[in-house]
């Protein structure tokens, strides 16, 4: 069996297709992953990622697997764990934003968002850190997002689910503990992307009393301290500092990276 510290250490990353997480994929390389396991439903954008990766000098293990199925997140890590022998670093991009009328949300649309932003990220926990229990170490990185902590209308469902992944990794963190794993969130405001996934409906506009919510993106920066949109980069760096040694005392944080605080207040 290879060991993390004589050669090299290998990562995986869901939600590998496209924006955060293809950065972060070529990121962990940058960072001398050995391997990086790219997880993801859209076989197409996870296969352009691979070869980036295999080209910048890692070796790439493609999976396509859907979040949504525990049966084949389970099958997904036990090929990630066959190949590689372990599992140093990883990474829970995959998922997506979505937006409803709060008196409107089917049950359907409630499974959907839910089951594959915060089921899939708990059982793709459990299968990562059941390889790194086992071996002792590692680090986990989760995909929160700022929609949970500063609310937009619409966006109760999808709160719900990034809120869970806050408060399940804390919970994670605290059993990971003693057995050498850590397990970390990152919270991203709003981050420019080129999406080369899989693109599901993102939901209706929704009214908004008082005013008007459009689902365009247009002028969103405005409403943010920096002013700015984020860039895929900045989320991928600080994910990648959490899941190695470097921040081997950070346990069960969640890392907002947004540039700043929002304004509650616009004058
Ligand atoms: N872009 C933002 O402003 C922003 C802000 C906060 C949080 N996030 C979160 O960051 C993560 C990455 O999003 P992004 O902005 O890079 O968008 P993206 O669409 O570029 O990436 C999402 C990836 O998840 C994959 N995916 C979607 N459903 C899946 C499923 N059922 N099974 C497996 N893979 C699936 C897609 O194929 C895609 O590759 C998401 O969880 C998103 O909610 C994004």
């Amino acid at each position: 069996m290879t060991t993390a510290s004589g050669d090299g250490w290998f990562g995986l990353v869901t939600g590998a297709a496209s924006g955060i997480g293809r950065a972060t994929a070529l990121a962990f390389t940058a960072a001398g992953a050995r391997g990086v396991a790219c997880l993801d439903i859209h076989a197409d954008g996870n296969a352009e990622t691979a070869a980036r990766v295999e080209a910048a000098g890692a070796r790439a293990l493609q999976v396509t697997v859907d979040l949504a199925d525990v049966g084949q997140i389970r099958t997904a890590y036990g090929v990630v764990h066959r190949e590689f022998g372990r599992l140093d670093a990883a990474a829970h991009i995959g998922g997506y934003s979505w937006r409803g009328d709060t008196l409107r949300v089917t049950p359907e649309e409630w499974d959907q968002v839910v089951g594959v932003n915060l089921r899939g990220t708990f059982f793709s926990c459990q299968q990562a850190l059941a390889i790194m229990y086992a071996q002792g170490s590692g680090a986990i990185v989760n995909m929160s997002a700022d929609a949970a902590f500063d609310p937009i209308h619409g966006y109760s469902v999808q709160a719900a689910a990034k809120g869970g992944i806050a408060t399940l990794t804390r919970s994670l963190a605290f059993e990971a503990a003693r057995r050498g794993v850590r397990v970390n969130a990152v919270s991203p405001g709003i981050t420019r992307v080129e999406r080369t996934g899989y693109v599901p409906s993102r939901g209706a506009p929704v009214a908004v009393p008082g005013g008007t919510a459009s689902d365009s993106s247009e002028g969103l920066e405005r409403h943010t301290a920096a002013g700015r949109w984020m860039e895929v980069g900045e989320i991928a760096e600080v994910i990648t500092f959490l899941a190695r040694p470097g921040a081997s005392g950070v346990n069960g944080e969640l890392v907002r990276i947004n540039g700043g605080p929002y304004p509650t207040l616009e004058f």
